[in-house]
């Protein structure tokens, strides 16, 4: 059985001051945070505020990015070593939108992944594809040599613990989401592969999310699929309460599987 997991992706938005607004009116749920895991990866700037009120929660705290090398004259980037002594347990990679406007490419992202892993940090992979590869049938094809260059040489009993993001770029901010049978179709094929390729015992365990607007009013619908276990929340998490309502959702999604 997997754990439904739920992560805010505040992307480059909330300054601290924004942040401590949104932790003041987040409810600390226990009960609810024992059947749905849930992780909050805000800005750089905003993640020492945001963890230091969440240590010790079951809120995880997550960066959304990483530079591959510990340390070093690498102006601007941000080291794993730098993250985890803030407590952040994830760190989203291979997001679409450093794939697409920063030109991050998968054997770079596989670099990133093993430095996280090699920091005890779980990776949260994107991948999905853009809608011009969706329109000329390529779907299937791109996600799996994402997943394949994005993964290569990690060991299985890593690959088990993180989590896979299946987050097709039209969807992203569009306000137009995958149906739920789309998404499940894709992420079912996304846990073949895996089976296939890399691991039977690894696809059955990892945990898959959708991700591409996703809002209160369409998280049960996600979560009553088989294959999807959880979600990764862009626009929806910056506020409070429909951030927190997505996380009852999917436990109510869930429940009526
Ligand atoms: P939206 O939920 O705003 O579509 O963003 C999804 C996303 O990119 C999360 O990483």
């Amino acid at each position: 059985m997997r754990k439904p997991i739920i992560i805010a992706n505040w992307k480059m938005y909330k300054t601290v001051e924004e942040g401590r607004k949104f932790i003041a009116e987040f409810p600390l749920d226990k009960e609810l945070f024992s059947e749905v895991e849930v992780a909050i990866c805000p800005t750089f700037t905003a993640l020492q505020t945001v963890g230091e009120v969440f240590r010790n929660t079951d809120v995880k705290l997550g960066a959304q990015n990483l530079y591959p090398v510990d340390e070093g004259a690498f102006t601007g980037e941000i080291s794993p070593v730098m993250l985890k002594e803030l407590g952040c347990s994830y760190v989203i990679l291979g997001h679409s939108e450093r794939r697409h406007i920063l030109n991050e490419t998968d054997s770079f992202i596989n670099r990133k992944v093993k430095c996280a892993f090699k920091h005890e940090l779980l990776p949260i992979l994107c991948i999905g594809e853009t809608l011009e590869e969706r329109q000329k049938g390529k779907t299937e094809e791109v996600c799996i040599h994402q997943i394949i260059e994005g993964l290569e040489d990690i060991d299985t009993k890593d690959l088990a613990r993180m989590v896979l993001a299946y987050e097709p770029v039209w969807a992203i901010g569009s306000g137009i989401n995958a149906s739920a049978d789309e998404a499940e179709e894709t992420i079912a094929l996304i846990r073949d592969v895996i089976g296939e390729n890399l691991d039977k015992e690894v696809a059955e365990k990892m945990r898959i999310q959708y991700g591409g607007s996703v809002k209160p009013g369409n998280i049960k619908e996600f979560m009553k699929k088989e294959n999807i276990d959880g979600a990764l929340v862009g626009g929806a998490s910056l506020k409070a309460d429909s951030f927190y309502e997505i996380i009852k959702g999917a436990r109510g999604g869930k429940e009526e599987e």
